[in-house]
Formats: C-alpha cells, structure tokens, sequence
C-alpha cells in the first residue's frame, strides 16, 4: 500500500482510542506489483504516531526476515516501537496487570525443500513470565498455536490475510499455514485455548485481495 493508505490506517487506529496497540509483523512489500515504494523510514513514521495508555508493541513477520530485517528493525527503532523477540513484559495497572509476551518469527530462514528454521522460542519466551497475572502472546504466523499452552490467556496472530483470495461459501483456496483453513481467520477455540488471527491489511505474494476486508482487528478483554 502506499504511504496515503499507511497514513489513513494510522489514523483509523488511533480513533479507536486502544490501551494498547500491537502489531503483528510484514511491514513492506516484498511482491513484483507494488504500486509505490515507500521507504521503511515512510511507514515507520507513520506508525511512530500510535500512541496507546500502554504502548505500542511489534513483533517480526517472514518477509521482514527474507528481505530486509536489519532495515525493519531499525525502522521501527528509529520511532521507539519495541520489537518483542521471545520477550515478555509486565504491563497495566496495579491489580490490573497482564503480560504481553512476543515470540520471533517462525519462518525466518528458509533451509531448503519448502523447509524453514524460526528464530522462535515460546518456552523461553514464557519462561519470562514470573507472575500469575494473564498472558496475552503475539505470534506472527498462527501454526504454532497448537504449541501454545492453556497458561496464555490470548493469542494474537496475522500472516494468513483469511487467505487473502475467498470466494462467498467457500473455505480459502490456499492459506500459507500448513493447516489449511483451520487457522485462516477469526476468532478461534481449542480446548478453551483462544486465538484471534487478523486479517491484516495488505497483499502477499499477489497484489489481489478478494473476499477478505482489509481490518484493524479491536479486541475487548473481559474477565
Ligand atoms: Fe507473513
């Protein structure tokens, strides 16, 4: 998307007056098709306008990893968002209190024969929680949720786009989860385990989107 588009999602963002903010990795466009490049310090200062009573965190998608995560990280550096990679911390009100944990990206290098190696921890992201206040974890990719343990409370994840490409009444032709449709989209419980998958806002592989809104997902946590 262009930098007009980053500008008005910014905006949209900020009117819903969020405690917090996350976001959930993917940061540029990496296909053939692109309309507009915009340079990683253009979206980044956009971004640096979020503003939430708890802050604004991010974590790593894939195609920061394959195309330029140096460039990403110190993007986003640059306008003071923190990176969660396999971290944990503390946040909230006294008596109100919850852990945002962020793992890295499950996908970051691609070993050959459709095979990827993460740079992943969720046992040590985890370990990183020292209290029993509600874990809420932000995973890039949704596949790992089948590793996620009842401890967390919520688990937010992107990367899918809900298959980005959906006809009406059809489950997605092809979602980059080796779940298939499982884990495309929405809000989703195993086991009393919950997990939200956004949407997200742009296009991966194909400038083409069909069938699934574009969204800034708002999340209401209630006891
Ligand atoms: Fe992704």
């Amino acid at each position: 998307m262009g930098i007009a588009r980053v500008r008005d999602v910014v905006d949209t963002a900020q009117s819903l007056n969020s405690d917090l903010v996350v976001i959930l990795g993917d940061y540029f466009a990496t296909h053939r098709f692109i309309t507009e490049h915009v340079p990683h310090a253009a979206w980044a200062a956009e971004l640096g306008r979020l503003k939430a009573k708890h802050g604004v965190y991010a974590i790593l998608g894939n195609h920061d990893w394959w195309y330029d995560v140096d460039g990403v990280r110190a993007a986003l550096h640059q306008v003071r968002i923190p990176l969660m990679s396999n971290d944990a911390v503390l946040l909230g009100a006294p008596g109100a209190k919850f852990w945002l944990a962020g793992i890295d990206d499950q996908l970051a290098h691609y070993v050959g024969h459709k095979t990827f190696r993460g740079e992943d921890d969720l046992p040590g992201t985890l370990a990183k929680v020292k209290t029993d206040d509600p874990v809420i974890l932000l995973v890039h990719e949704p596949d790992i949720f089948t590793q996620v343990p009842p401890r967390v409370a919520l688990t937010l994840a992107g990367h899918t786009h809900g298959g980005q490409i959906v006809f009406p009444f059809m489950p997605p032709l092809w979602t980059p989860s080796a779940y298939g449709a499982r884990y495309a989209y929405g809000h989703i419980v195993e086991q009393d385990r919950h997990m939200i998958v956004s949407g997200g806002l742009g296009t991966s592989k194909v400038p083409l989107r069909l069938g699934v809104t574009p969204e800034i997902v708002r999340v209401t946590l209630g006891a």
